[in-house]
């Protein structure tokens, strides 16, 4: 039995332990996980952290700039913003396989981390924001065979190619006790809460071809999706509520012509792990609501459809 404040101080004493006076380069994603661990970091050992945010140009609506503000302003933590998208979207450019858009972003993401450790003369130690249920994930799948589901990159692969020790110090939480940390810490209730965001971002929830178009396209629909959700006051009763973009196109009509435009998927899940996930059951007048907004306010989108499966048999993201 422990508490979140005692948590708090052994992790501090263990970073410090393991980085005695080295350099600690940590990667935010934007996500709750990554966060927390760099500004208990920040908190155990200081200056000697460096933190890089990697544009990928498959953010959400106005991500970048709020993790900006909040470790810059709110923390006072310095913050190296690295504007990757259109190297990002000229690697994917052609490429629909999903596990090798995984691994592309995956790749690159080193690639740049190792451009910018160079730049600070090089760290001895990578920070990651990694949980419990990501170690056991990326290993096996639930009570199944020893299967790659999907390859996490969050997981494995950096140190070797790196040469930098591992520093995970939420490698033994949960969300819900990362979360806790969080607060602990004094991040905002409204970061804190925040839903999860995989690594890879957009790009795993636009099957097929990603393009900066089709990103742009995907995050007006997620923005009006999570602002629904949001003023329907649902959005703490769910694990992770987001748009996909289909690569399928559909024939309808507006005002009195036709249009032949994108499906757009909406999914929402509850979980306390994101190990198994139950659709949340929104009632259908909520659904048609956010299905009207979207048709009429996002071009390039004309149907609107609900995911129905929990997780088993389906995954929480679409790839
Ligand atoms: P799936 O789709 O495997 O997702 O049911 C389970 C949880 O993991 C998140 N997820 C990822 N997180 N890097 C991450 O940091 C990834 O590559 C990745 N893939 C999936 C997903 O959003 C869900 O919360």
């Amino acid at each position: 039995d422990w508490t979140m404040a005692e948590y708090r101080e052994t992790k501090i004493r263990e970073i410090r332990d393991q980085v005695g006076d080295g350099k600690v380069i940590c990667g935010l994603s934007g996500g709750v996980d990554s966060s927390v661990a760099a500004i208990l970091i920040h908190e155990a050992i200081g200056e000697q952290l460096t933190c890089v945010f990697v544009d990928h140009g498959l953010l959400r609506l106005n991500e970048r700039e709020q993790v900006e503000t909040m470790f810059r302003d709110h923390y006072n933590i310095p913050l190296v913003v690295v504007d990757a998208e259109e190297r990002f979207m000229a690697g994917l450019a052609g490429e629909t396989d999903p596990e090798k858009k995984r691994k592309f972003i995956g790749k690159t993401f080193i690639d740049v981390f190792e451009e910018e450790a160079k730049k600070i003369g090089g760290a001895d130690f990578l920070a990651q924001g990694t949980l419990y249920p990501d170690v056991i994930e990326s290993v096996s799948f639930t009570g199944g065979p020893s299967v790659t589901i999907k390859s996490h990159h969050n997981v494995g692969g950096l140190p070797e190619r790196m040469n930098m020790q591992l520093v995970e110090p939420l490698r033994e939480l949960f969300k819900d006790e990362v979360r806790e940390l969080g607060r602990e810490l004094g991040l905002p209730d409204i970061f804190v809460g925040r839903h999860p965001f995989p690594g890879p971002g957009l790009a795993i929830r636009i099957p097929g071809e990603v393009t900066k178009e089709r990103c742009d396209i995907l995050r007006k629909a997620d923005a009006i999706y999570l602002e629904e959700i949001r003023n329907a006051g649902l959005y703490d009763a769910i694990w992770q509520a987001f748009a996909v973009l289909l690569p399928v196109k559909t024939v309808g009509v507006m005002g009195d012509g036709r249009t032949y435009d994108s499906v757009c998927g909406l999914r929402a899940v509850t979980s306390t792990d994101g190990m198994t996930a139950d659709v949340y059951p929104f009632d259908a007048g909520f659904l048609t609501q956010v299905a009207t907004r979207i048709v009429n306010e996002v071009q390039g989108i004309n149907r609107v459809v609900y995911d129905y499966t929990s997780k088993p048999p389906g995954t929480i993201e679409w790839e």
